[in-house]
């Protein structure tokens, strides 16, 4: 008998602790969702858990869909230059390079783009891949899967993998290379002059 009383008063208890957290959360939802309490702002950084959370999220997605990808075993010099190319056009101007800033629109995005200079020690070339091909969702990393062909992709990944040990130098000369056959293309962007020039092309 008294085993049943505490058992229903612990059920009581129970449901009430579930619903109680159960309208919290719909209350949170709702102020959030229609009443502004969550900021949209990019004017202010993430909060640390959610910076957190989103990071390793992301992180843990880049890696479980990089496992299908065949990655080569090498790449050639003839990649990396044209990946510093493709570089040049559609990276520069958000993750900058060896001794090359960022364009300063760039740093007011949230999360802010990250200089790629040591990413290939982070991430395997099939994540690399994955990364770009792919975008990140909810960040201003586009999918570029979408408007690349695979080959142009590799190549990319070439340049990025070969980025850890490229001096300022190096990456200078490939820089102007691109400028030269920008200039051959007839195209009228100098991304030399500016990073991110090209980026509209
Ligand atoms: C408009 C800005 C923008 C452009 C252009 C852009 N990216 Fe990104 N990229 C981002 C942002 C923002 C992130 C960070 C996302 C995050 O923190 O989750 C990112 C993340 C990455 C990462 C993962 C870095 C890491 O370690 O977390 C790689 C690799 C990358 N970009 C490569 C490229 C390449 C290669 C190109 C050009 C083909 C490119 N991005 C063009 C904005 C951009």
């Amino acid at each position: 008998m008294r085993r049943s009383v505490f058992s229903s008063r612990f059920f009581i208890g129970w449901a009430a602790g579930v619903l109680s957290s159960g309208a919290i959360a719909v209350a949170l939802a709702v102020w959030m969702i229609f009443f502004g309490g969550f900021d949209a702002s990019a004017a202010k950084q993430h909060a640390m858990a959610v910076a957190w959370v989103t990071h390793k999220a992301m992180r843990s997605s880049v890696k479980t869909r990089a496992k299908d990808v065949q990655s080569p075993d090498a790449f050639t010099p003839a990649q990396v230059s044209a990946g510093a190319q493709e570089y040049e056009q559609h990276c520069i101007a958000c993750h900058g390079g060896p001794a090359i800033a960022r364009a300063a629109w760039a740093s007011a995005m949230i999360p802010t783009p990250p200089y790629l200079i040591d990413s290939a020690r982070q991430w395997s070339t099939a994540e690399l891949y994955t990364v770009v091909r792919d975008g990140i969702k909810m960040t201003a990393m586009p999918a570029w899967g979408e408007v690349e062909p695979d080959q142009k992709i590799w190549d990319v990944v070439a340049f990025l993998d070969a980025l850890p040990k490229m001096s300022p130098d190096e990456f200078a000369r490939l820089r102007s290379q691109s400028t030269e056959q920008a200039a051959q293309r007839g195209s009228a962007c100098d991304p030399h002059a500016r990073p991110g020039a090209c980026l509209s092309e």
